[in-house]
């Protein structure tokens, strides 16, 4: 059988679609048994009309039927993508038939236009709360209403806003993470929907009013070069200890998340804080920005533990990683950025 599939070894198929699939989206096509049946390439018996469907069909085929009309908005999930963006993708594309040539592709300005309830975690960080989200891509904001129904808590620019599914962090397979800037400051709010259809339908509303906002503002930026700057995620996350300006002073546990686009390294406390205790940008090399894996000069630290040296115009950061292989994958991400131009 000629595989037509970009996965590198799919091992699985859709006898009913005529796709061939990974084992991980095996286990999602398995939950549509009204529109996708499943069968092993090597272990499960394919009858020859089964083999002749297959051959007429495939994932080209697929791709130019169901996938006829995605909007430039639209998030289409990579294999590294957690469960609910792959899952609604699949549903999307195969059970709704959204993508179909029939379908009346939606503009940008109302597919961002959305109104609705999300759990958002307070403040304190004790507790999700209900709260009632706006969000409108012709006036260009996205706002949040607290308990009283008076005016809105937050309004928020779709110029800064930005959205990345954090399902670990947030404890909520349907954990998004929703950032803007305020006063210079990065804010997060960290929200969810018991839908997993809902969540993915806010995430893309949020894309739709980016994108829209994007193509009015710079209207002569190519395609391929304004859909990376919809939404993005971090490059980085994890935690790391790092001391003071003095480089004497004790060093502490902190959440550290790298955005690559806006070349910032920020801080946390703890990993769902609403603001970062601190942020350090990221230039390139030629400007004077450095990593490395050795302590300063006259720094001496007591544990033992592989160390980042971060060199910056202004000053040195000193970081300690849990281990070998972490500080190997930090010193990797922040060289990307700082030899990226
Ligand atoms: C697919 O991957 C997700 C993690 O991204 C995992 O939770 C799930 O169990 C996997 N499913 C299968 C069938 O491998
Ligand atoms: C390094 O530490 C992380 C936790 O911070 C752990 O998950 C990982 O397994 C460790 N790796 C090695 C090689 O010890």
């Amino acid at each position: 059988m000629r595989l037509q599939e970009e996965e590198e070894d799919p091992e699985w198929a859709s006898y009913k679609l005529g796709i061939f699939i990974c084992l991980n989206c095996s286990g999602i096509h398995r939950n549509l048994p009204e529109i996708s049946r499943v069968k092993s390439l090597r272990l499960d018996f394919w009858e020859s009309s089964l083999i002749e469907f297959m051959k007429n069909h495939g994932n080209l085929w697929a791709k130019a039927k169901y996938e006829a009309k995605v909007p430039p908005y639209y998030y289409i999930p990579k294999s590294c993508d957690c469960m609910v963006l792959r899952q609604q993708w699949i549903s999307a594309k195969y059970e709704r038939g959204e993508f179909l040539d029939t379908q009346v592709c939606q503009d940008p300005c109302s597919a961002g236009s959305r109104e609705g309830c999300l759990w958002k975690l307070g403040k304190g960080r004790r507790q999700f709360q209900k709260r009632q989200f706006l969000l409108s891509a012709k006036e260009g904001v996205m706002k949040y209403y607290g308990k009283e129904s008076k005016g809105p808590k937050a309004v928020i620019s779709v110029e800064t806003l930005n959205a990345m599914f954090q399902v670990e962090k947030i404890g909520h397979s349907h954990g998004l993470q929703i950032t803007y800037i305020t006063d210079g400051q990065t804010r997060n709010l960290f929200v969810y929907h018991e839908s997993a259809k809902e969540i993915v339908d806010w995430f893309n509303a949020i894309r739709a009013a980016r994108y829209h906002y994007l193509r009015t503002t710079f209207p002569n930026v190519p395609e391929t070069e304004l859909i990376p700057r919809i939404t993005r995620s971090f490059v980085k996350e994890g935690y790391m200890e790092k001391t003071g300006p003095k480089q004497k002073e004790a060093f502490k546990v902190r959440w550290f998340s790298l955005d690559s686009q806006e070349r910032n390294l920020m801080y946390f406390k703890n990993p769902l804080d609403a603001f970062a205790q601190g942020q350090v940008f990221i230039g390139r090399r030629d400007e004077g920005y450095e990593v490395r894996d050795d302590l300063p000069q006259k720094v001496c630290v007591k544990k033992k533990k592989p160390v980042i040296t971060l060199v910056t115009p202004a000053r040195e950061f000193v970081f300690l990683c849990e281990n070998d292989s972490k500080q190997r994958e930090w010193m990797d991400a922040l060289n990307r950025i700082i030899t990226q131009p």
